[in-house]
């Protein structure tokens, strides 16, 4: 296929696909570091995968230079509006009412000379998108109770806004010019991934309701941890960790057949739950004596 992009494995050489390749291999890494080979305490590899991956509840030694968790709401304050801007800049050069593509410029995104997909479901995407970032910040600003001591590393602080800046170029990267691009039409994924996309938001908001509930109605205390019940909790450890992957693989099914991409971004997006959960299981395993034996970490039944 000619277009303005090397291509390696089926996915363009892109900066963000770049991204998503070193940050999947680094967090797969850390993933075996900490949970297959197990090295000792002292051992520096340890340490590093450890100092990567360890944030919040199971962050064990706190760092000076730590940030406070409750931050996150940072993260979707810049996601919601640069989200919007990147929504009305798609739809503005889906209409040609500009030509100007301020995030080709920035991410240095190329123009394809044969183009796959449709108009459609780039807006679409890019609406759950906008929508999914929205119910985050709610989230954080009235939903989720976070304790004073939970805490996140700088670069777990600087990822948060790196991450959410490099989503949109990655969801156009493979069909630029935007204009030349068919209007599409409603197909069956459509509907399976939006019946989808809300189904794996329901379970999201109820565990983070869920999780909040155990310090609004006295689980335990505001700046401590509890046992939390009922909802998906019943299967897995980190049913949002569960469910964010989800909405992300609901958008890929709408976006797939013209950006191979969005599978790097999926890809990402699965290692770094699998690792989040991994370790938030071991945490209230070695926490609670009581811990429910037959809960999951992270996908019920499996893992
Ligand atoms: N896409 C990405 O790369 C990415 C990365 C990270 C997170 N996220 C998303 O952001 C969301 C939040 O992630 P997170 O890592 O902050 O989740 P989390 O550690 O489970 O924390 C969520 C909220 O629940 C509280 N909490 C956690 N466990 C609790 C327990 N046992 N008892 C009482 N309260 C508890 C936390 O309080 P504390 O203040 O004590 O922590 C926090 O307020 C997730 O849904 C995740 O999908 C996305």
């Amino acid at each position: 296929m000619e277009t303005g992009y090397d291509y390696v494995a089926g996915l363009p050489v892109t900066l963000m696909n770049g991204i998503w390749f070193i940050m999947s291999c680094l967090l797969g890494l850390a993933y075996l570091v900490n949970h297959v080979i197990k090295p000792d305490e002292r051992n520096w590899l340890g340490i590093l995968a450890k100092y990567l991956m360890q944030y919040g509840k199971a962050k064990p030694v706190p760092q000076p230079t730590d940030v406070p968790k409750r931050f996150f709401v940072h993260f979707y304050i810049l996601a919601v509006i640069y989200n919007l801007v990147c929504l009305v800049t798609l739809f503005g050069l889906c209409q040609n009412w500009w030509s100007h593509n301020w995030i080709a410029n920035v991410f240095f995104l190329h123009d394809t000379n044969q183009q796959t997909g449709d108009q459609l479901s780039v807006i679409m995407v890019m609406v759950l998108l906008t929508i999914h970032t929205s119910k985050r910040l709610y989230e954080c600003l009235f939903v989720s109770v976070f304790s004073k001591n939970a805490k996140m590393t700088p670069i777990h602080y600087l990822w948060g806004f790196v991450y959410y800046l490099l989503i949109p170029p990655t969801l156009i990267a493979e069909c630029l010019p935007l204009h030349k691009l068919p209007n599409g039409s409603f197909q069956v994924r459509h509907y399976i991934a939006i019946v989808g996309f809300c189904i794996a938001s329901y379970i999201h908001h109820n565990s983070h309701v869920i999780l909040a509930n155990l310090r609004k109605k006295g689980g335990c205390k505001q700046d401590s941890h509890g046992i939390p019940q009922k909802g998906m909790f019943e299967y897995v450890s980190c049913p949002h960790y569960f469910a964010e992957v989800l909405i992300y693989l609901f958008t890929a099914i709408i976006i797939f057949p013209q950006c191979h991409s969005w599978l790097a971004l999926l890809a990402y997006n699965t290692v770094v739950h699998a690792n989040m959960a991994m370790i938030s299981h071991a945490w209230y395993k070695e926490t609670f004596s009581s811990y429910p034996p037959k809960r999951k970490a992270f996908f019920p039944h499996l893992l």
